[in-house]
């Protein structure tokens, strides 16, 4: 792979005109939302969604979500339905991807769905994605900006930890407000939670009147990216420690002594924004082991302790 200049650039007018265009040649550009930076490529380019896959060294049949601005764009991509109505309108824009049937003809590249029959779309809340999605005007396929098998980017300096010089740009729009990756929902058939996140398994219930099932891990992937081993720093990390070991790095959760703390006042949706920050930042300090409190299992808490068992998971 030839070795790029990753450019930076501002989230003002100006700076998203440039990525849109960068976009639109079929460039590489990495762009904060509410959950984490995405990796974004023009959907209906194959080149380019192959450029996404060698940048992150990604497996090839991993499918990836498409970003949209607005409803209409969504509807000429995947056959809607009611349950996708019911939850769109309650949880979009925000932290929320729905599986649904691809359309005949939807304009979208193979290497995008990874030869599946449904599509997995995704309305953004943060301004700055929705400015660069409206400048660019059409489906944008985003994986998590980061290099497969690592920790997710919460802020421009993550992506560029992994990616400088291998993508054109990085639109650098701040911290990430939710910091976790999106919920993920399986709406083709029987309404079933792929993947936990912002949005929790008791909203999404509540909003469709019926439990929503649970993908176990044990079931036929169709969330293929959900690999045991994901997330993954360079130490290794020991989860629901009560005490800490000499010489590891100490992540806590509420009133602890420990070296970064996710959140003091048990705030969960603190803890989910400071999550991958602060995994990089107890990373980057070398231990050979980060230990982690535990985190309750409620709410946000799910979603957390999903991303960390994949941190801890053996490799
Ligand atoms: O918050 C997010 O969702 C971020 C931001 C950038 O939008 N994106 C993200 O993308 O987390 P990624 O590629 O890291 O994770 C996408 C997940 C993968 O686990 C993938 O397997 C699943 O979505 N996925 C994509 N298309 C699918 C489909 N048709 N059926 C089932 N799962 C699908
Ligand atoms: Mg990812």
């Amino acid at each position: 792979m030839a070795k790029l200049t990753t450019q930076t650039l501002a989230p003002d007018a100006e700076g998203l005109e440039r990525a849109a265009a960068l976009l639109h040649q079929g460039a590489l550009v990495a762009f904060p939302t509410e959950t984490v930076y995405g990796l974004g490529a023009d959907a209906g380019n194959d080149r380019a969604v192959a450029r996404i896959y060698e940048a992150k060294g990604r497996p090839s049949f991993n499918p990836l979500i498409v970003h949209l601005a607005d409803l209409d764009a969504v509807k000429d991509l995947v056959v809607w339905n009611d349950n996708a109505d019911a939850v769109a309108q309650a949880f979009w824009p925000g932290p929320l991807t729905l599986v649904l049937p691809l359309r005949d003809g939807a304009k979208i590249s193979k290497l995008v769905t990874a030869g599946l029959d449904t599509l997995a779309v995704r309305m953004p809340e943060a301004p700055v994605a929705r400015a660069l999605l409206h400048a660019f005007g059409g489906p944008v396929a985003a994986p998590s900006a980061n290099r497969s098998g690592q920790i997710s980017p919460t802020r421009a300096a993550h992506v560029l930890e992994g990616l400088s010089g291998r993508i054109e740009a990085v639109v650098d729009g701040g911290p990430c407000q939710v910091g976790l990756e999106s919920t993920i929902l399986g709406l083709a058939g029987k309404p079933t939670l792929l993947r936990p996140g912002g949005i929790t398994l008791d909203a999404l219930s509540e909003t469709l009147g019926a439990r929503v099932a649970e993908r176990r891990d044990t079931e036929a992937i169709s969330a293929p990216g959900q690999t045991r081993s994901h997330y993954a720093p360079r130490a290794s990390v020991r989860l629901n420690a009560t005490d800490w070991d000499p010489g590891e790095a100490r992540l806590g959760f509420g009133a602890v002594d420990c070296d970064l703390n996710l959140s003091p006042s048990e705030d969960m949706t603190e803890a989910a924004a400071n999550l991958f920050e602060y995994l990089h930042r107890l990373d980057a300090l070398g231990a050979h082991t980060i230990a982690v409190s535990p985190i309750p299992h409620i709410g946000l808490g799910v979603a957390i302790n999903d991303r960390l068992s994949r941190a801890a998971a053996e490799r």
